[in-house]
């Protein structure tokens, strides 16, 4: 059995490698994409899990490394599971994640009908011999009026279950160690722990 001592994190968005790199052992070498000139490929699947096989799939073989993906995203209840998989699409159409969250907040506020939310994250590993493991890790929540400047992406409007402040306003560690990444890494990890 070959150990891991190299893997490519298969994301250009800065918050998620900080991240997934942080839940790595220290001794793992983390190599993004950027850094080997690899282009994002497009996100056609349909669900979380799809779109995570897809992107490890795509920079595994672009790169020949084994490859740890994450797609990942905000389901607001009201909203019948949106953003959900066009999260950062939802971004792009309204110009910023400020105004998506502004939009989140006013169609939310109209609608009248509660503020539960989840952030789901499907990881996938995958081998160049093409083996792969994916697992999901999801974390409820509420909606609230935008606070804090940590995180990233919709981290200002989503105080999980249990806490009282928004993900932006927690420390990069206190998130890092209960969020919907942590729950899916912490369940791929039994999995993959006999390769560090
Ligand atoms: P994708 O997985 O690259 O399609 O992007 C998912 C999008 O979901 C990100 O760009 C963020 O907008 C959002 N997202 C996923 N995870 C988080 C998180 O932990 N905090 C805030 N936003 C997130």
């Amino acid at each position: 059995m070959h150990k891991i001592d190299k893997i490519l994190i298969g994301t250009h968005n800065k918050g998620k490698f900080k991240e997934i790199s942080s839940l790595l052992p220290n001794k793992v070498e983390k190599v993004s994409p950027i850094d080997l000139g690899i282009e994002s490929p497009e996100e056609s699947g349909k669900t979380f899990l799809q779109n995570s096989e897809l992107k490890a799939n795509f920079f595994c073989n672009k790169s020949k490394l084994i490859t740890l993906s994450d797609d990942s995203g905000l389901e607001i209840d009201c909203l019948n599971g949106q953003p959900g998989i066009f999260s950062s699409r939802w971004a792009k159409q309204f110009g910023s994640f400020d105004n998506a969250m502004i939009e989140i907040l006013n169609k939310i506020k109209t609608l009248n009908k509660g503020t539960a939310a989840q952030f789901v994250c499907s990881l996938t590993i995958q081998w160049p011999d093409g083996k792969k493991i994916s697992e999901i890790g999801k974390i409820k929540g509420n909606i609230s009026s935008k606070k804090g400047n940590n995180g990233f992406g919709y981290d200002p409007i989503f105080v999980p279950n249990g806490h009282s402040r928004t993900f932006a306003e927690m420390d990069y560690k206190e998130k890092l160690l209960i969020d919907h990444r942590y729950i899916a890494y912490k369940k791929l990890e039994e999995k993959i722990k006999v390769y560090f």
